[in-house]
């Protein structure tokens, strides 16, 4: 018989949040969940609107107040937390940082308090993800070993050193109240439903719009994509056994540098859907990110070693079904880019990456 557990899921309306509902719906029919989102720019209703699950509960709701989710907390009494609710768009980090502090790191901080609340006033054991990024390390030079658990925290942009401050504070709140939680910094993601402003949604949509394909600067940059099935796989394993108190390193040992990711979805798509031009001739350069961090790649032994994961899903295999996704899914990115919000930030973007070159 499957087990009733109780799972609280903050930002479970966004990208990996709701491929996390999904995944825990599919696996435990007899879970519950609660689903504990502000239904931000980056929420998406539609993210789980095909979702069929008898306990599953939407709470509209902003991790910054404490009183809210401490009731919540009260009232379904949950065995798992994970906190996917952030800010997540370097990019927008950049133009302006005030949500990304605001969320990211007081919105951690009132969490925190709410669950230390939450400890006190319930006998049974919980335990809790906080979800960050490997952004936290700062970048790698070429030839530079891998990031593991033991590299120190240099973060770059406004996000990762709001994702920074969140760890801290997550650890200093294990350390000083005995609060049972594991940090995870994974890698770059991609899969359904991610937002259209992020790299791999733009490339498909720039394709199927024939418009300019954005790449910063020389778009030698490498990043280490990890499917988003093997990351929610991953904090799943870590949920039920990582050890309390530490950091686990999720990566997909998949490095590439963005022009040739942006070179292979063109492929795809020449292939699946061919034009009257080549896909690549879209790429046009354009003015870089500022401290646009070089290269991300993740040592994931410790979790390899300790709980057995290593990712599943074949990289090219995973960015084939991805593009197919957005290419049987355009209605999903089109009513996403009809909101005001992705127009005033398309446009803002427009601006901050000069002309295209
Ligand atoms: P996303 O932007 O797609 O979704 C974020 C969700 O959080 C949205 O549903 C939004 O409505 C919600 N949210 C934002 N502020 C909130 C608040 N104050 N209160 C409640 N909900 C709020 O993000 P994602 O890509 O799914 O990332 C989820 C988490 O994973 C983030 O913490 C991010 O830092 C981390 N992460 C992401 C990646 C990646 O590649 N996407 C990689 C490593 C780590
Ligand atoms: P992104 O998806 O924003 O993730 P992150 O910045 O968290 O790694 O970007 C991935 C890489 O792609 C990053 O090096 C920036 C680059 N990029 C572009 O070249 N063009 C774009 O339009 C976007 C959104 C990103």
């Amino acid at each position: 018989m499957q087990k009733k557990e109780i799972y609280l899921i903050t930002g479970g309306l966004g990208f990996i949040g709701s491929n996390l509902i999904r995944l825990i719906t599919n696996n435990n029919s007899e879970s519950t969940i609660i689903n504990f989102d502000k239904n931000t720019y980056a929420g998406n209703k539609d993210n789980l609107k095909n979702l069929i699950h008898k306990n599953y509960y939407f709470v509209k709701g902003d991790i910054k107040n404490k009183k809210k989710l401490y009731k919540i907390l009260l009232e379904y009494k949950p065995d798992y937390i994970i906190n996917l609710a952030a800010e997540t768009h370097v990019d927008k980090s950049i133009n302006n940082a005030n949500e990304f502090i605001n969320t990211n790191v007081n919105g951690t901080y009132q969490l925190l308090e709410a669950l230390k609340d939450y400890q006190k006033s319930i006998k049974k054991k919980f335990k809790v993800i906080h979800v960050s990024t490997d952004e936290v390390y700062g970048s790698l030079r070429r030839n530079e070993e891998l990031f593991s658990e033991q590299n120190k925290y240099l973060p770059n942009s406004p996000y990762a050193a709001t994702k920074a401050s969140s760890d801290l504070l997550v650890r200093a709140y294990v350390k000083t109240y005995d609060l049972p939680i594991c940090i995870t910094n994974c890698s770059n993601n991609y899969g359904p439903y991610q937002h259209p402003e992020k790299l791999i949604p733009v490339v498909i949509s720039s394709c199927q719009n024939k418009k300019s394909i954005p790449v910063y600067g020389n778009g030698m940059q490498i990043r280490d994509w990890l499917h988003v099935d093997d990351h929610c796989e991953a904090l799943l394993l870590i949920l039920k056994n990582g050890r309390i108190g530490e950091s686990y390193n999720i990566g997909g040992g998949n490095e590439i540098n963005n022009l040739k990711l942006i070179k292979l979805i063109c492929k795809i798509m020449d292939k699946i859907k061919p034009a009257h031009i080549k896909y690549q001739t879209l790429i046009k350069h354009v003015k870089d990110r500022p401290a646009h961090d070089y290269r991300y790649a993740i040592n994931f032994n410790k979790l390899r070693s300790e709980l057995k994961w290593s990712p599943l899903v074949n990289f090219e295999k995973g960015i084939y079904d991805t593009v197919l996704w957005y290419n049987k899914n355009q209605s999903w990115v089109n009513q996403i880019k009809k909101r005001k919000s992705y127009k005033e930030w398309d446009l803002t973007n427009y601006k901050n990456r000069g002309s295209i070159k």
